[in-house]
């Protein structure tokens, strides 16, 4: 499952789309983690597309990532400010790759 400790735990590496992303990163096996309020462990999701279908206020976007040996697509938080906080995401998700923090 995501740490939910990574703000602590993690450094920023990068910015993509907007969020920051948490390493360590070494494309393309080790993608890290995208978003803060909502965060997704590329490394962990497997492209089940549960958060995609369920969040009422399409947070996720696909992201092609090839060559990574979970998925070759990611459930990027694109749209991480427009979130709710409703929960869903976090339930829906069956490897609990997903953290989202409303505090
Ligand atoms: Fe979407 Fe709800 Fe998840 Fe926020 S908590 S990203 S609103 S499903
Ligand atoms: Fe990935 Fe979980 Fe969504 S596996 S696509 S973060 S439901
Ligand atoms: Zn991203």
């Amino acid at each position: 499952a995501i740490d939910p400790q990574f703000e602590t735990n993690r450094e920023t590496v990068d910015e993509h789309n907007g969020h920051a992303v948490w390493g360590p990163v070494e494309e393309p096996e080790k993608l890290g983690i995208h978003g803060t309020h909502v965060a997704v462990d590329f490394d962990i999701c497997l492209a089940d597309g549960a958060c995609l279908e369920d969040c009422p206020v399409d947070v996720f976007e696909w992201v092609d990532t090839p060559g990574h040996p979970e998925s070759e697509l990611k459930a990027d938080p694109a749209n991480e400010a427009q979130c709710i906080d409703c929960m869903l995401c976090v339930d829906v998700c069956p490897v609990d790759a997903i953290d989202v923090d409303p505090g």
